[in-house]
């Protein structure tokens, strides 16, 4: 038997006007995708932008339906966007941001486990990371990439007999 540890590291910019131009201009573009929202249920707005590797961003939010699971995060949105118009490109960024009663959250809010599984799969096929940045008023967390998010992930390999 062994013990096997994993740890991931992050980084807590005090605010938005910390981050460098690049990051803070990618969570601008995920604040205003959260007006694309569709959440009469949750009334919780949440946009994702992803940056590309040519420099193209590519918006999604959360898309709610009465028939609840049928409904998808920001995240999924913008990343199935990406994959089905753009597979050729590689995501290097994502940042998301949510608002409540049209005012970002005061903590940054975390993709959902589904979220990070589509994520992490996207990193393994460009074979590039994610950067990913999660934007709150109070604080913002910057992640190297997706995988730190969800170490023992489901993956491909998983599948190999
Ligand atoms: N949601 C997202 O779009 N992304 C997240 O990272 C967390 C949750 C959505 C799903 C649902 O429409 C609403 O936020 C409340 O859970």
């Amino acid at each position: 038997m062994k013990k096997r540890e994993v740890s991931i590291s992050f980084l807590e910019y005090s605010g938005i006007d910390e981050l460098p131009d690049a990051d803070r201009s990618l969570v601008e573009e995920a604040i205003s995708a959260a007006a694309g929202s569709y959440a009469p249920y949750s009334h919780f707005n949440v946009g994702a932008a992803i940056l590309l590797d040519d420099g193209m961003v590519v918006r999604g939010a959360n898309v709610e339906n009465a028939a609840f699971p049928s409904g998808s995060c920001a995240e999924k949105t913008a990343l199935s966007y990406s994959v089905a118009n753009h597979h050729e490109k590689k995501a290097v960024a994502i940042a998301i941001a949510a608002l409540t009663g049209g005012e970002l959250t005061d903590q940054p809010v975390p993709p959902c486990g589904n979220c990070r599984q589509m994520l992490i799969e996207e990193e393994q096929r460009t074979g590039h990371p994610m950067k990913v940045i999660l934007a709150g008023k109070s604080g913002v967390t910057v992640l190297a990439n997706c995988q730190s998010l969800m170490p023992l992930s489901f993956t491909r390999s998983n599948l190999a007999k």
